[in-house]
């Protein structure tokens, strides 16, 4: 008898369709594959993710996704043994359509169904890439999620602050666009501020003088607009150095605030095995570095699972579910997607519901 277990994941919670193979024996898993593909040309024009525009583009690819993802593991879909699939939290008809997807798939391919926490499916790559051990600290930073979660196992989650407006990637993305550079933000920002001096201008860093873990970018963005317009209006327009100058403000500002609240998350804990980092944003040079030495001053490795992992995809949520599986979890077809479905039953909800759907 073999405990080998091939594990479909679908990912459909946001603006990424995505379909992924996992094939795990004995404590070790082999990523066989993993497709993503993005909808940013569909809602470009709108400044957001447009949620019926989101599902119907989900409802038409996940089929093709799968088939590929299949395809390029190798294998047959017969050989599929439980499909998982991001239940929730997230844009209600993308996550329907990633549902009654994977119900069909279950029920044709008669295989175990398991729903996943599209949060805990970031929460729990660093043991799918790194294979760390629980306890550690995981900080999800991308254009829909900002939280520090306590790991403790696949189902046992602490969130110990997260931000109360918008989240980090939000924040990168809206200075972009108002300093006229590309979509997606972030990397336009990062590399902008590589020539740029971040003393020029003071801007703030919100909420480093409240207690605790909790973050808030709004204002921040709000205080670029402010120094973005006194330049305009003392100058009567902005030159490519006064954009490198802002931007490279805004990032010192999110790294700060960043860097102080994950050495206040880690301290007191003295039995974490690491700290993690997820999300788009995790891949902002500056910032990494910045981590990496917070870790460092607390003896802890510091581990960011590479980007396509980072980002929204499905093997996370393969792992997940594998993960679920083995603890004995499963479900069955009256599975819900869920809106919202906050990671710590226990934490009181966070405010606020940015560009990207509800934030749990
Ligand atoms: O995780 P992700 O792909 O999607 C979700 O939000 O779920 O994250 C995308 C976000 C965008 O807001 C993007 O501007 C930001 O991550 N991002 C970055 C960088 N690369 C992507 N932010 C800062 N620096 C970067 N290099
Ligand atoms: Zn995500």
């Amino acid at each position: 008898m073999t405990d080998r277990l091939t594990i479909l994941g679908l990912e459909s919670s946001c603006d990424d369709t995505a379909a992924a193979v996992l094939r795990a024996e004995g404590n070790g898993a082999e990523l066989l594959s993993s497709v993503v593909s993005g909808q940013t040309d569909l809602h470009a024009a709108y400044g957001g993710v447009v949620p019926e525009i989101a599902a119907r583009a989900h409802a038409e690819r996940l089929d093709l996704m799968v088939e590929q993802a299949v395809a390029q593991a190798g294998i047959y879909l017969s050989e599929v043994d439980a499909i998982a699939v991001t239940a929730g939290p997230g844009l209600i008809g993308g996550v329907l359509s990633g549902v009654m997807c994977a119900k069909g798939l279950a029920m044709g391919l008669g295989v175990p169904l398991v729903g996943v926490n599209h949060l805990a499916g970031h929460a729990l790559t660093p043991r799918l890439t790194d294979g760390v051990a629980f306890p550690y600290l995981m900080l999800l930073v991308s254009g829909g999620h900002c939280q520090f979660l306590r790991v403790d196992g696949p189902d046992a989650f602490t969130r110990l602050g997260g931000t109360i407006d918008d989240a980090p990637g939000e924040a990168f993305d809206k200075v972009a666009k108002l300093l006229g550079l590309p979509q997606p933000g972030g990397p336009s920002v990062e590399q902008a501020a590589a020539q740029g001096n971040p003393l020029r201008f003071a801007l703030p860093r919100p909420l480093l003088d409240r207690q605790g873990c909790d973050m808030s970018f709004s204002g921040l963005k709000t205080a670029v607009l402010r120094a973005r317009d006194a330049v305009v209006a003392e100058q009567g327009g902005m030159r490519e150095q006064d954009r490198a100058d802002l931007c490279a403000a805004f990032q010192a500002a999110v790294r700060d605030v960043l860097s102080e609240k994950s050495r206040r998350a880690l301290a007191g804990q003295p039995d974490l095995t690491g700290f993690a980092v997820a999300g788009g944003v995790a891949a902002n040079q500056p910032l990494r570095t910045a981590l990496e030495k917070v870790a460092a001053s607390h003896d802890l490795p510091f581990i960011a699972p590479p980007l396509r992992l980072c980002t929204d995809n499905a093997a996370m949520i393969a792992w997940a579910g594998l993960e679920a599986f083995r603890a004995g979890r499963s479900d069955g077809m009256d599975l819900a997607a869920r809106p919202r479905w906050p990671l710590d039953r226990t934490s009181p909800a966070l405010i606020g519901s940015g560009k990207k759907g509800a934030k749990a």
